[in-house]
């Protein structure tokens, strides 16, 4: 058992932080949730912390399960009413047996409030979970990662000792699913369109924009080169859009490579005139030369040493001494990383043999790319997950 002094002391932070807490800064809550993380894990009895972590499996299925029946769906569109299961039954066709057990579990995992007996009503997590993006994004994870959380342990087997340096072992989905998971994008509009909504509502509700950490302005004072931005693999644009809205008087051309399949799923509408969609594979020639940003926003994650290295020569290839890489990536720490990261980190191993990277692990592979190029400064801010690795030519 911990000490009580040590519980204390725990404690203590938890009052500190909520003292400093402050309402106007959408970050200000992080601290609050690392101290009761913190006090949560030194009160956790061994036996009950194991059964807990057993039991996130049953409790993402019963998530999707929910999604499913529609029940979910139903309470984030009648937002100030609450729902008897009886009604939840009747409006969605399933029985009301084995709605009460999934409500339940809805309320007893914070994606519904439970209001009296039998009775629930939406909040700011049912709210939030059913915008498309959230809901196709909970579903994909998940349908995804079930099949080869099942064959795990074959593919360790078949694969040992499981070289993932690049190349030698496919990925557990590959393994799993008989295809990569870009060639299921490719075949499955439904599962596509689920990611690209995941990609797009992330980038407009929980990342900052790359701009307010990379000094984009100073840097476009210091160059006379013609300001081109080139945002490979930038899915349905939001990046360079939001960039488009915000710097409404900025003469420069915002051009965003994406896949076939990518650039036809843009909804009409996401883009502005500024920015011009272009079909594009980074495993060819990058035909922009000399851009005066390149910029590549969790892209490189999904891909091992070995494909990450042919994307940025593609790119480095038509750079210019003056042209910046900015890579928007995790820079992993190098001990004690998140949780966030850590499973961001290994779903991009299962699902695809990518990767998340440390500092060292970034400039080792900007120093094989051909030609080679150099980490200059990585741009960080508070409350977002990513970075700003700015590089340019060695
Ligand atoms: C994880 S998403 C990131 C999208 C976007 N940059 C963002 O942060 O929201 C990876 C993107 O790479 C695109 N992609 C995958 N393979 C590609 C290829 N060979 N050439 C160009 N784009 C590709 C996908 O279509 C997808 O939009």
């Amino acid at each position: 058992m911990t000490k009580k002094a040590e519980l204390e002391k725990l404690a203590a932070q938890i009052q500190n932080e909520v003292a400093s807490y402050d309402e106007s800064d959408p970050t200000s809550w992080i601290g609050i949730q690392n101290a009761m993380g913190q006090l949560r894990r030194a009160t956790e009895p061994p036996n009950m912390f194991i059964m807990k972590q057993r039991f996130h499996t049953v409790e993402n299925i019963s998530v999707v399960a929910a999604i499913h029946m529609g029940l979910l769906q139903l309470l984030a569109e009648n937002k100030d009413k609450s729902f008897k299961v009886s009604e939840l039954a009747e409006k969605t066709g399933w029985h009301d047996s084995l709605i009460c057990r999934v409500m339940r579990m809805m309320g007893a995992i914070a994606f519904v409030d439970e209001v009296g007996y039998e009775e629930y009503t939406a909040n700011a997590n049912t709210s939030t979970l059913c915008m498309p993006g959230n809901l196709g994004g909970t579903q994909l994870t998940n349908n995804m990662t079930f099949r080869l959380g099942d064959k795990i342990g074959e593919f360790l087997d078949q694969n040992k000792p499981c070289d993932i340096s690049g190349g030698k072992t496919p990925s557990a989905y590959e393994f799993a699913f008989g295809e990569t998971t870009w060639e299921t994008f490719t075949k499955n509009s439904a599962w596509k369109k689920g990611f690209d909504d995941s990609m797009s509502i992330r980038n407009k509700t929980i990342s900052i924009p790359w701009y307010k950490k990379y000094p984009v302005k100073q840097h476009f004072s210091l160059t006379e080169m013609k300001k081109v931005i080139v945002d490979i693999g930038g899915n349905q644009g939001i990046d360079l859009q939001r960039f488009a809205d915000d710097f409404p008087d900025m003469d420069c051309e915002l051009v965003l490579q994406d896949l076939p399949e990518t650039i036809k799923g843009i909804p009409a509408g996401t883009l502005g005139p500024k920015v011009r969609p272009v079909v594009y594979d980074f495993f060819t020639e990058q035909n922009i030369k000399g851009a005066d940003i390149y910029y590549l926003k969790s892209v490189l994650h999904d891909w091992d040493d070995i494909s990450s290295v042919e994307i940025l020569s593609n790119t480095a290839k038509a750079m210019k001494p003056q042209s910046r890489l900015l890579i928007n990536e995790i820079v992993l720490l190098d001990t004690n990383e998140s949780l966030l990261k850590c499973d961001m980190d290994m779903l991009m191993l299962y699902l695809c043999n990518g990767m998340e990277r440390t500092k060292t692990q970034w400039e080792e592979l900007l120093a094989k790319v051909e030609p080679a190029l150099k980490l200059v400064n990585v741009w960080s801010a508070q409350g977002d997950q990513q970075s700003v690795i700015e590089a340019q030519l060695a």
